[in-house]
């Protein structure tokens, strides 16, 4: 082994970090370097932000930042911010909003804001009765151990809303758990339940330690913790039109259009091979408002997927239908988000994005969440059941494509043009930029 363990890294400047890694990992630690520092904010004191953001921040990692405008949800306009690696996203989503604006809109409600975690632990005990009446009539000792926890989020009209003991036996012996539902109001309140639930875990372990008898075994507590799977904290946005107003432009018959619309959507709920490709699309939208929202895409993936497999099979998110000479398309998932907390009042891009949404709450972020999804969705669908993705994806990619091949400005505005009415593909743009430079694709494959 070439490079030794570092010992304490943590604790270096972030110079000495790097120093530490270009020199045992990169080939050129000066450019490497200079890469690095490259990206480091010209504010000292925004990049001090970002340095305590995680740990051990050596630079920052900039995603593009875009704007998606045009989008009427439940009767207001919004722009709204997307940070996506992707191109064609925020294309798709902004021809979507214009698509939508002209037929009423997205119309956008939050079902249900109930969150949840559990106090995982053990009781090999015979006496399940004894603890189901001991956990029932002292119910109130949660509420009032967690007082101080909670005091804050009481204010605002949250807090604990349920406890329940839980018989989980059948799947693993001795294992039960306190399942607690909460209130979070405009945090995504995660830190919130995590405290709580340590609370009403040392509650409940000293309530049995102290009324069992002796020859009663301990109670064990397994963990605590909040579950990223909130069906319960739930928001469904929907489109709908006249078939005869759907007249979307390629060429093919409004309800012929309108029935293939569905069944694609139909295949998407029935086939998991789809379904994940299609909700990936949907994810598209949806993460990248996450994202610029300073919220947690992980727990937002990890959430919507388990919900769409939530009946057993793994099927859309989103859903479309025809009833009479309407057309149909919707969306339900769960989304477990926040506008207070986190980074939502740090992060200069974060905040400038919820300063173009106009300061939402939480609920309102979640309406306009559930859009984008959806919205990403219509515009992936319509592709796909006319021209085909790939003409649209390949040019917006183009861009990536001409930078990959280190095309000056001069080439991309005349190889842009010339892809105007062409369908783009890698080795067709490789083609026309050598032509352009005068220089053969095989010289060029050679020189990469
Ligand atoms: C690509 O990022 C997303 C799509 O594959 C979604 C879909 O197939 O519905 C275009």
């Amino acid at each position: 082994m070439k490079t030794q363990p570092v010992k304490g890294f943590s604790k270096l400047s972030k110079e000495a970090k790097i120093e530490w890694l270009i020199q045992n990992f990169t080939n050129q630690p000066e450019e490497s370097m200079q890469m690095l520092s490259g990206y480091w904010h010209g504010q000292p004191e925004v990049q001090k932000l970002h340095d305590e953001f995680i740990e051990n921040t050596i630079s920052n990692f900039y995603m593009p930042f875009g704007v998606a405008p045009n989008f009427l949800i439940n009767q207001k306009m919004y722009a709204i911010p997307m940070a996506i690696e992707e191109s064609s996203v925020v294309a798709a989503a902004s021809k979507s909003a214009n698509f939508w604006l002209d037929r009423g809109g997205f119309k956008s409600e939050v079902i249900g804001m109930v969150k949840v975690g559990h106090v995982h632990f053990l009781w090999e005990g015979n006496e399940i009765d004894w603890m189901f009446d001991l956990f029932e009539n002292n119910k109130n000792l949660f509420y009032e151990h967690t007082n101080d926890i909670t005091k804050n989020m009481r204010i605002r009209g949250g807090g604990i809303l349920d406890l329940n003991l839980v018989d989980k036996t059948e799947f693993e012996p001795g294992y039960f758990q306190i399942e607690v539902k909460f209130d979070t109001r405009d945090s995504m309140g995660a830190n919130f339940i995590n405290s709580c639930l340590e609370e009403i875990a040392k509650t409940w372990k000293n309530l049995v330690e102290g009324h069992k008898a002796n020859t009663q075994p301990d109670l064990t507590i397994v963990m605590s913790i909040l579950s990223n799977f909130t069906p319960e904290c739930l928001v469904r946005a929907e489109v709908s039109c006249k078939i005869d107003e759907i007249n979307e432009g390629s060429g093919i018959e409004n309800l012929e259009f309108a029935e293939k619309f569905c069944r694609a959507i139909r295949i998407a709920s029935i086939e998991p091979y789809r379904a994940v490709t299609h909700n990936k699309g949907i994810m598209n939208g949806v993460d990248a408002v996450i994202m610029a929202t300073g919220n947690d895409f992980r727990a937002t993936e990890a959430c919507a997927h388990a919900y769409a497999a939530k009946n057993g099979r793994y099927t859309s998110l989103t859903h479309a239908s025809i009833e009479g000479d309407t057309f149909k398309f919707w969306i339900e998932m769960p989304l477990s988000i926040g506008t207070v907390g986190g980074i939502t009042s740090l992060h200069p891009m974060v905040k400038f994005a919820h300063e173009l949404l106009g300061y939402p709450n939480a609920s309102d972020l979640m309406e306009i969440v559930a859009v984008a999804g959806l919205a990403q969705n219509f515009s992936a669908v319509r592709s796909l059941i006319t021209s085909g993705i790939q003409k649209g994806h390949m040019k917006m990619h183009l861009l990536n494509i001409l930078n990959q091949l280190e095309a000056t400005d001069a080439e991309k505005i005349e190889i842009v043009n010339y892809f105007k009415d062409k369908v783009v593909s890698f080795s067709s743009a490789v083609e026309v930029f050598c032509k352009i430079r005068g220089i053969s694709v095989e010289s060029l494959s050679k020189s990469k």
